[in-house]
């Protein structure tokens, strides 16, 4: 804080972007974790004195406000009964299958929805006692969904957004929860609600006006102020990314370059080494992965004399049933296939279930000659971008599903594939292992100038430049509005209150199109 009341930028997600540890006295130690959300909003928030809000991963941790790498960090608290009801319940037992295609059945319990509201109010009431009078507000993800309406309902003076970094399902899906409409109208505290692909901002808009009745107008949502004053609210896509150029110079240095030969020589040398890098997800499609794998085995078109699979599965949301009962398959699955087909030195795959450091996972994308991601359903997918943005020998194919939003912008170099048509995924598998050098390097600089050229930085500043180009104040409602006849979007962008300020929280001015 600089001598004024708040900050004018307060960035809330369920996690804050650092680790920490009890030290022997019980004093508490925070370290920087160096997720992709904060390596994008790190420059923006020491630019223009932001605020961070989340919670710190750990039970009934209490801890005052304190300051890290320029940003001030807000822990939340949350008791080890509201992890278990808003976190592992409501947030990834209900939502986060819901919103993925309830691939896995998602389970409505009302106590859940009860703890969900409970904690969005505790994040949202942390966001205002930080919040400088006109500060931009950004809210991140699915766990927060209700927190733009109540920060609305306290601070009317700031600008607040949303981004939903996981998908957004088609209504027939979404209109199974029980409490669909006070999610819609949670979001629509927001002034811009971004999504990741195009389709989950039609979903969402479809949503609005079948739930909700607002009128809407492409990507503008009217709704109605009880006085007397509608907002716009504006719902567009902002595909996020990585830091690539990070990415890529690491992956150029020679201790990562030495340890990615090391890896294949560990593994034997094979001539096709394929990856797949994901958290154990039931999203991800590991299984069918492993099994259409299992399956080229099976059928001799692969061998483990020449070809081996690395499966890299983070550990995730350990005590969600649906995610120990998909660890159990998992690695039955990796168990019989090894037990059929390995040889003495020729694992057929190498599954680890290990998170590990970015100079690791820069060598593994750096070793293999082949990138497996065959997700069901997934918001982005960041793991095909950052294999792209390593391989700067321009070599290596990427296998991608087509239900990742990154199928939406790597079409022209991937080879795009539906996880669930196993023989059509086995033959992809096979071609890109045959794939020649002069094919592979096309591709990939295609991939590499879409991933090097959009990156993360352009992600947020684009999110943060739409959102305060946004009016700051909207007209009030006149009567002849209302009458039968009046044009709905009369007052969009006309008239002496729609005075818009296009000054990103960074100082910078963007341009701006979506
Ligand atoms: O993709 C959504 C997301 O919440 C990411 O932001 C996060 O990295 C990942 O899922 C894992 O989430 P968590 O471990 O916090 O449940």
């Amino acid at each position: 804080m600089t001598g004024k009341e708040g900050f004018d930028l307060v960035v809330v997600a369920n996690r804050l972007p650092v680790d920490f540890t009890v030290g022997p006295g019980g004093e508490i130690e925070w370290k920087r974790s160096p997720g992709g959300l904060v390596t994008a909003l790190e420059p923006v928030m020491q630019a223009s004195d932001g605020a961070w809000v989340g919670w710190s991963g750990a039970p009934d941790l209490a801890s005052e406000p304190f300051d890290a790498d320029e940003m001030r960090l807000v822990p939340v608290t949350l008791s080890a009964d509201e992890i278990e009801r808003y976190y592992e319940g409501f947030s990834n037992d209900t939502l986060w299958p819901l919103y993925h295609d309830v691939i896995s059945p998602p389970t409505y319990h009302r106590t859940w929805w009860d703890a969900y509201r409970r904690v969005n109010q505790r994040f949202a009431d942390a966001a205002v006692a930080q919040a400088a009078p006109g500060a931009v507000v950004w809210v991140h993800d699915y766990q927060l969904q209700l927190v733009p309406q109540m920060i609305r309902a306290q601070r009317p003076d700031v600008r607040i957004g949303f981004f939903n970094h996981i998908p957004f399902p088609p209504l027939e899906l979404f209109q199974q929860l029980p409490w669909r409409r006070q999610v819609i109208d949670g979001l629509l505290g927001a002034d811009l609600v971004g999504f990741q692909r195009a389709g989950d901002a039609a979903n969402f808009i479809r949503a609005v006006r079948r739930l909700r009745a607002h009128t809407t107008r492409g990507p503008i949502i009217t709704v109605p102020g009880e006085d007397g004053r509608d907002r716009h609210v504006r719902a567009a896509a902002f595909p996020i990314s990585i830091d690539s150029r990070r990415f890529d110079e690491l992956a150029r240095t020679p201790e990562v370059q030495q340890r990615s030969r090391e890896i294949r020589a560990d593994l034997g040398d094979p001539d096709i080494m394929m990856l797949g890098v994901d958290r154990l997800d039931y999203t991800k499609g590991i299984r069918h992965r492993i099994k259409a794998y299992g399956e080229l085995l099976q059928d001799g078109r692969l061998d483990v004399e020449h070809a081996t699979l690395v499966q890299v599965a983070s550990p995730s949301r350990e005590n969600v049933d649906a995610y120990q009962e998909l660890r159990e398959h998992v690695e039955g699955a990796v168990g019989r296939i090894n037990g059929e087909y390995a040889e003495i030195g020729h694992a057929a795959i190498h599954y680890l279930h290990h998170s590990y450091p970015p100079e690791e996972m820069a060598a593994l994308y750096l070793a293999a000659d082949v990138m497996l991601v065959t997700a069901l359903r997934d918001g982005m997918n960041l793991v095909a971008k950052e294999y792209v943005a390593a391989r700067s020998d321009d070599r290596g194919v990427l296998v991608l599903s087509e239900f990742t939003g990154a199928a939406d912008e790597l079409s022209s170099g991937a080879l795009l594939v539906n996880p669930h048509d196993i023989d059509g995924m086995k033959d992809i598998i096979v071609a890109a292992a045959h794939m020649d050098h002069r094919e592979q390097r096309k591709r990939m600089r295609r991939l590499r100038r879409k991933v090097l050229t959009d990156d993360v930085a352009r992600w947020s500043e684009s999110f943060l430049g739409v959102l305060t180009a946004m009016p700051s104040r909207v007209p009030r409602r006149r009567p002849e509005d209302d009458e039968p006849g009046a044009p709905q979007d009369a007052r969009e962008g006309a008239g002496p209150g729609w005075e818009a300020d296009r000054t990103v929280p960074t100082g910078r001015r963007v341009e701006v199109s979506v």
